[in-house]
């Protein structure tokens, strides 16, 4: 058979990919550091930055350093922060009380960063984990040893009314309650707070990723075990129908914005919402995705820089609008 050879085609897709210039020309999906988020962990006292094992590159800062570290992250051109407290573990109770304690670290950490970045959004999650002996995200129902949903909304509600007075741009209940997000809202709206946002965790997915985080804030320490079961409450991994039901919900209860979590393994989750609510869609990359990418780049076996890269945009392609990751600051030195 000849190989002098020429196919008869009239279109070659390869002809748009034969330049660095003209793949950039015909992209379809393009990062900005205005598309991300940080996540940032806040500690008591004026302590160095504490490195967290699983997490390369993630500290858990004072609120001195906090404060310079979102002055830096707003210079670079990202646009919200999204801050978690770790406690210490004797301030843990069942009841979380801490989380309803005016001085509690994460709104003094909230009023000090707003004080200097006033520009910067400002988020805080309403979720009892960080506070609980148990590292739930609610108050446990005795009888049953199982969060008591409506208990734990009453005080959610308290928690992001002080949230608002503190501050923050958006509420983030990311609890996975039924009916909080309707509760909050209209807690808000009665202290006077019609402006502050509720970014609701609506299809939130019970992930056995989150484990790194949950060393970060110490709620795996405090439940004694990593492996701490939230099936009753956040979602099965098997299901798909059932989050954009959760979406709806909480679009109608009052959600400005909507976010899927984890983000990188429910890329069809975070399509299939785009495509059923025209309110803004966030994702949430999360600490065992980026625990991911690190360990295998220290290995050797993948490029930090790549993987990083190529996990956003297919975040981002998927359909999300904005993107909750501890890459955050490394993407916006990159494209600022
Ligand atoms: C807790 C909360 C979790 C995360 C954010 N808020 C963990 C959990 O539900 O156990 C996870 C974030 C991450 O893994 O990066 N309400």
């Amino acid at each position: 058979m000849s190989r002098d050879f020429k196919l008869d085609l009239p279109l070659r897709p390869r002809r748009l990919r034969r330049t660095a210039s003209r793949r950039a020309l015909v992209a379809e999906t393009v990062l900005r550091p205005e598309d991300f988020i940080a996540p940032l962990f806040v500690v008591e006292g004026r302590a160095r930055p504490e490195p967290i094992a699983s997490m390369p590159g993630v500290f858990r800062l004072s609120i001195r350093d906090l404060v310079k570290e979102c002055r830096e992250l707003h210079r670079l051109g990202v646009r919200g922060v999204a801050l978690f407290p770790k406690l210490d573990a004797k301030l843990k109770d069942a009841e979380g009380t801490q989380a309803l304690n005016p001085d509690t670290l994460v709104l003094r950490a909230v009023r000090a960063v707003k004080a200097a970045v006033p520009e910067l959004t400002v988020i805080t999650d309403v979720a009892l984990d960080p506070y609980t002996s148990h590292g739930h995200d609610g108050v446990l129902n005795g009888a049953k040893d199982d969060v008591d949903n409506d208990r734990t909304v009453a005080i959610l509600r308290e928690m992001a009314v002080l949230q608002a007075e503190a501050g923050v741009d958006f509420v983030a209940p990311s609890d996975m309650m039924d009916g909080r997000v309707k509760a909050i809202r209209q807690a808000l709206d009665a202290a006077g707070h019609t402006d502050t946002g509720i970014l609701a965790y609506s299809a939130k997915y019970n992930s056995a990723y989150y484990g790194p985080f949950r060393d970060a804030v110490g709620s795996a320490q405090a439940a004694g075990t990593k492996l701490l079961s939230k099936a009753t409450y956040q979602m099965n991994p098997a299901n798909r129908r059932e989050a954009v039901e959760e979406v709806k919900l909480d679009v109608a209860e009052g959600a400005d914005i909507v976010m899927v979590k984890p983000a990188g393994l429910y890329l069809d989750i975070i399509r299939e919402v785009r495509n059923a609510t025209r309110r803004p869609v966030a994702a949430y990359q999360i600490s065992g995705e980026y625990a991911q990418i690190h360990a295998a780049a220290k290995l050797g076996w993948l490029d930090l820089a790549r993987c990083r890269e190529e996990s956003l945009l297919a975040i981002k392609r998927a359909g999300a609008d904005l993107i909750l990751t501890y890459f955050a600051k490394d993407m916006a030195k990159l494209l600022g």
